[in-house]
């Protein structure tokens, strides 16, 4: 899957890996916060100024428009095949520049150094990329897997607490995929720690979850949909969200989806019951409340949109027990409301 790389010292590592490549073709796509808060890491990196792409911040600027203005700047710099691109930056940042490098001239050399949790535990690794399109998330995009992501937790040390549960909410999805010794774990991190060395090990530990699935099935044919755990609910928590302008999360979202896919998975596989209230309480103890309250009707009828259904249902990964998932398990209106209400209670 690329070669990922763990490190506290992100410049040398960069300087290492693009050693081959003449300045000039080297390009750094960020926005204003990676620009701001994550770019005197790469002191020792030479980029030229005209060959930094600076992107507006958030969802909003995840457009077609985006990418074609950061393909008018490498056409403009005279970006060739063996050019690199660099993205510095969350999860828009990679997404975006991964996908404007997937495409330009058939695609040119990418890096990735994700500077949030969910970008280094998720987003940027395992090559999906890609851009919002018509109002519908990542709708348009291709797998084009990074030639290195370069993770360095230092640039944790300054990212706000609500950013740091968002990208833990990914981390307790891969330890309930991967064993109870791994959940267990996960659920003593120290998250005010996140820039310390113990944590730089964790992550690895989470990240090698995600690249197990991925280097077995990269392009989401089956096993890949494992990583979907907790984003079937975590969808409809994230839509009306969006619908209705609140300040909410993506991780925020898939640790109540989580909850959602324990519920079900209680319900359906025999998950054990009395692990289902610790995992739950734990998650409960951690995120904020839901700042509204949809009804279920509401949430189900967000999740029949969903683009991970197929036609056949509502599909969810449930689990049997931490490191037994299960893919493609369909279920009915009625067993979504029934795990609603509990949820609501
Ligand atoms: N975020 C899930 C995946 O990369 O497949």
């Amino acid at each position: 899957m690329g070669r990922i790389l763990f490190t506290n010292r992100v410049a040398d590592e960069l300087n290492v890996h693009i050693a081959s490549v003449e300045v000039p073709m080297r390009f750094l796509v960020v926005d204003k916060n990676s620009r701001q808060n994550c770019l005197s890491l790469l002191e020792g990196v030479e980029f030229l100024p005209q060959n930094i792409i600076e992107i507006g911040v958030g969802e909003g600027s995840k457009s077609l428009e985006t990418v074609h203005y950061v393909w008018e700047r490498l056409e403009q710099g005279g970006a060739r095949r063996n050019s690199v691109v660099v993205n510095l930056g969350g999860g828009v940042v990679t997404d975006l520049g991964g996908f404007a490098a997937a495409c330009f001239k058939r695609g040119v050399r990418c890096v990735n150094i994700p500077t949030t949790l969910l970008s280094q535990v998720d987003a940027s690794v395992g090559g999906k990329t890609g851009v919002n399109f018509m109002g519908f998330k990542n709708e348009i995009g291709v797998f084009s897997i990074p030639e290195l992501v370069i993770i360095d937790n230092s640039f944790l040390a300054t990212l706000p607490y609500a950013e740091v549960i968002s990208g833990y909410a990914e981390m307790i999805k891969h330890a309930l995929l991967c064993s109870y010794e791994s959940l267990d774990k996960i659920m003593q991190v120290d998250l005010m720690q996140v820039a310390s060395p113990d944590f730089l090990q964790i992550l690895r530990e989470s990240v090698a979850v995600k690249e197990r699935v991925v280097d077995e099935d990269p392009t989401e044919k089956g096993v890949r949909k494992a990583l979907n755990l907790g984003h079937t609910f975590g969808h409809a928590f994230e839509s009306f969200a969006i619908e209705s302008g609140l300040e909410w999360y993506h991780g925020h979202s898939v640790a109540y989806g989580l909850i959602g896919a324990i519920e079900m998975s209680v319900l359906k596989c025999g998950f054990n019951r009395e692990l289902a209230d610790t995992i739950i309480n734990y998650i409960r103890t951690i995120y904020p409340e839901y700042p509204e309250n949809p009804t279920s009707e509401e949430l189900y009828s967000l999740m029949l949109h969903d683009k991970k259904n197929d036609g056949n249902g509502v599909n969810f990964t449930l689990m049997h027990e931490p490191g037994e998932f299960m893919i493609n398990s369909y279920c009915s209106k009625q067993e979504i409301l029934d795990v609603l209400k509990i949820m609501q209670r």
